[in-house]
């Protein structure tokens, strides 16, 4: 989704400015742009495809100044265009960037047609700058001015505005967008996420919702919704700053997937004892997991696909009722709450505009606590759950999600396991086995990933294949529409996925040579049961991708590519078999040539609806 630097400085801040650009390419855009306010007013330069594209018009034609604000676009209104792109002006001295969406644009449009104001884009920002504009009519102050063009916005954003004028400053808010300000000495930034501004400092002021700040060199003020000057607090960030280095890797993706043994065993770390879930990790109020008696868990994208597993598992362990719900659909429908219920977010980012309003909604229910279990310590999500499991995966740069997905299944069996055993639905010696096995899973992602070279082979035969099925049973469908979605995202090709007993029941039709199917077989009660549904795809031509262990005594033969994976504990299964069908995604991406971290359309992080 958008993104948005700005900086002020005592130095030029152009440069500042476009490697902020380049580590926010990982969010999605399809342009990009840059405003640079010195002494002869404030100038632009705008491009439409990679941020490199801006770079280069900066190399014919240098901009320089110590003030200035920057943006990736990712198109909602209007198309990708270099008049679209990000800054808007209104007159030669005031220019804006903005994240988020306006709902009320057309009607201000039309109001600010009237006063004049000349329209060159078709965006919804452009009505936000003009307004600022005509609120410096009436209100010299550039902060009040701001603030009072913000009251007539209805909808989500983040914006960061600079005026040529003799008092120097930027001027920033925030309003369901995230926005985080960068701490520096004589100098001060902004930006839609920390990780923009790591090459520039690693202290950080969260704004909040309703907050409005002014930037200059020598400090940050900030005003809450209420108006009332604020002393946030600053934070210092604490990930591998190589997060953003790709290393020996030719992909962000691959080295995510290769990271997840050491992240998951970090996601481990200090929550189990030797033969218990530590209940100490969901914090001091542990109290939750003896009384819960319903699970509403709600996410979006591959963390949806996480909370799909953990249905499973808790019926399963905790024989408690479970549901799971995309957050777009949830926010939207009248939801009846039986009594201890616990509300379940799973979230990368903790900004996902869709998975916090569907917090804010929840917490106006009456459910017994609502937990999040996410990767970003910061975020929204995090600061406004009651309480948090994170994921402790590191950044994720990859749009496609690969390691925040494995650590969200670790965290959420370790939550699974908790409820049971705090409910008495679990006995001491099967809690220590689940443990035991916990703690062999980074080994078997371990092994899971040797399969590289193999799983490399096996991708070249989907270069020129337009469709794919996936098939699963049990908890290994959400997998199966996991393995799916990688597919689609990163090489284009459509695939869907299908709990493998439905297969009679529609997509038996599509099956024919040109059709891959690709299954994950476990090697549990189902077995046999999967076994007659690959006799029934082989039968008609189709194509058998088969990803499952040696006991299963599946081997490849005419029409069937076997590829094998570790012998795993059950419970882990879903998990480990998740790593051959991230593998196989990214390599027939590769071969396929396309942009495997910055797919076409995708962002990382969807702070709009
Ligand atoms: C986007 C990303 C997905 C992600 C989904 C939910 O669509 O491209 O990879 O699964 O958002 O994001 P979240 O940060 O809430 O897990």
């Amino acid at each position: 989704m958008c993104g948005i630097v700005g900086a002020i400085a005592q130095r030029n801040v152009a440069k500042i400015l476009l490697e902020g650009l380049s580590r926010l390419e990982y969010r999605g855009y399809d342009s990009s742009g840059v405003a640079i306010n010195n002494e002869t007013g404030v100038r632009a330069h705008r491009a439409v495809g990679k941020v490199q594209a801006l770079k280069d018009k900066f190399e014919a034609e240098p901009l320089d100044g110590k003030i200035g604000i920057a943006h990736t676009r990712w198109a909602t209104h209007g198309k990708p265009t270099e008049a679209n792109a990000h800054p808007h002006f209104s007159g030669p001295d005031l220019a804006l960037v903005h994240n988020g969406i306006i709902e009320n644009h057309d009607v201000l449009r039309r109001e600010l047609k009237a006063k004049g104001y000349e329209f060159k884009s078709e965006t919804d920002t452009e009505v936000i700058v003009h307004l600022v504009h005509e609120a410096l009519k009436s209100e010299p102050n550039f902060v009040q001015a701001v603030k009072n063009a913000l009251e007539s916005l209805h909808g989500a954003f983040a914006i960061a505005v600079t005026l040529n004028d003799e008092n120097e400053r930027l001027v920033v808010a925030r309003q369901g967008s995230p926005l985080v300000v960068g701490v520096g000495i004589e100098e001060n930034f902004v930006a839609s996420d920390q990780l923009a501004l790591l090459h520039v400092t690693d202290q950080f002021i969260f704004l909040e919702e309703g907050d409005v700040a002014e930037l200059t060199r020598d400090g940050v003020t900030v005003w809450d919704k209420d108006d009332i000057i604020q002393e946030r607090p600053i934070s210092v960030f604490n990930h591998n700053v190589d997060a953003t280095d790709k290393g020996e890797f030719r992909h962000y993706m691959l080295k995510e997937i290769y990271e997840q043994p050491t992240v998951v065993a970090a996601c481990l770390e200090g929550r189990l004892s030797h033969e218990r879930v530590l209940t100490s990790c969901f914090g001091a109020n542990s109290e939750f997991l003896k009384q819960v008696e319903n699970v509403h868990i709600v996410a979006c994208g591959t963390s949806y696909h996480a909370g799909m597993v953990a249905k499973y598992w808790i019926e399963d362990m905790a024989n408690i009722p479970c549901t799971v719900e995309v957050a777009s659909e949830y926010r939207y429908r009248k939801v009846a709450v039986p009594k201890n219920t616990l509300f379940l977010t799973l979230s990368q980012s903790g900004e996902t505009a869709d998975t916090l309003a569907a917090l804010r909604m929840a917490k106006e229910l009456n459910y017994l606590t609502t937990l999040a279990i996410c990767n970003v310590p910061s975020s929204t999500l995090v600061r406004e759950s009651g309480l948090t499991l994170l994921t402790k995966a590191g950044a994720e740069i990859g749009v496609a999600s690969t390691k925040a997905f494995t650590t969200q299944l670790t965290a959420l069996l370790i939550t699974s396991i908790a409820i049971a055993a705090e409910k008495g639905e679990l006995s001491d010696a099967k809690q220590a086995e689940l443990v035991q096995a916990l703690r062999s899973l980074p080994a078997y992602l371990d092994a899971a990933i040797k399969q590289d070279s193999t799983i490399q082979v096996v991708a070249e035969q989907f270069a020129n294949k337009h469709h794919a099925l996936f098939l699963g049973r049990g908890p290994m469908f959400p997998i199966a529409l996991e393995g799916a979605l990688k597919l689609k995202e990163i090489s284009y090709i459509h695939a869907e996925a299908y709990p493998a007993g439905e297969l009679k029941h529609g997509p038996l039709a599509l099956v024919d040579e040109d059709m891959p199917i690709i299954t994950m077989v476990p090697h549990n009660v189902m077995l046999d049961k999967l076994k007659s549904n690959l006799q029934e795809v082989a039968a008609r031509g189709g194509e058998l991708f088969v990803f499952a262990d040696k006991d299963t005594d599946l081997h490849s033969e005419e029409g069937v590519t076997f590829t094998e994976v570790p012998k795993v504990d059950a419970i882990l299964e879903p998990i480990v078999h998740t790593i051959p069908l991230q593998l196989l995604s990214y390599h027939v991406a590769v071969v396929k040539g396309t942009d495997v971290d910055q797919p076409r359309n995708l962002a990382k992080s969807v702070t709009v609806e």
